[in-house]
């Protein structure tokens, strides 16, 4: 198995393909609108005998918690592929994107699951205040059901009104 961190402007060719697929078959709903108009910062792929097999995108969002303004990390698209799931691979890949936001100096890390009990053994809990964000042009703002934060440094995270400044990933 390897795990390569990517630039989004270097994920191109076969590769860019193969990512495509895995997403496709992760998210069939999305209409291949992966990355929305936010391009990620990394792409970290996981491949198994030159197959893309996993996928998380990792950004960094200029965002405010309650009073304070702040750069957080947004992990999107975690995806494993059909006969590699069950494997602690997720785990894995959401590392490598902690990693990438400690190496920029970010002390916190949020992701919007549908499956929250998967990311508990990665480092978050469920967030209880309210996220405001931006959905088809209108801006929303609630406890987001499945919003986690992983606290990746010594930094407490303030339990406050997360405003994302934008949309979910
Ligand atoms: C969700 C997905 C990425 C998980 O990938 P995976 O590699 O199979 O997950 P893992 O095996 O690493 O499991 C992650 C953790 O969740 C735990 N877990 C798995 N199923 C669980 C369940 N039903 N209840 C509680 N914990 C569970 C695992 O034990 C593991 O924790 P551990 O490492 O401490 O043992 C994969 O199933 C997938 O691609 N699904 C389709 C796309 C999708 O829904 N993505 C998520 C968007 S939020």
């Amino acid at each position: 198995m390897q795990l390569v961190s990517l630039d989004h402007s270097a994920l191109d060719g076969a590769v860019a393909k193969q990512a495509q697929s895995l997403l496709e078959f992760a998210f069939p709903d999305m209409g291949g609108q992966y990355y929305g108009d936010e391009m990620p910062r990394k792409i970290i792929l996981l491949s198994d005998a030159g197959t893309v097999v996993g996928h998380p995108a990792a950004y960094i969002r200029g965002v405010t918690v309650g009073d304070h303004p702040m750069d957080i990390g947004l992990v999107g698209g975690v995806a494993v592929g059909p006969n590699y799931r069950g494997k602690g691979l997720s785990k894995r890949l959401i590392a490598a994107a902690h990693q990438f936001f400690v190496s920029a100096n970010i002390s916190f890390a949020v992701l919007f699951a549908f499956e929250p009990e998967r990311y508990t053994s990665s480092g978050y809990s469920l967030m209880t205040t309210q996220t405001r964000f931006i959905e088809n042009g209108e801006t929303k703002q609630f406890v987001y059901r499945g919003g986690m934060v992983a606290e990746l440094g010594d930094r407490p995270w303030p339990d406050a009104l997360l405003d994302l400044k934008g949309p979910t990933v």
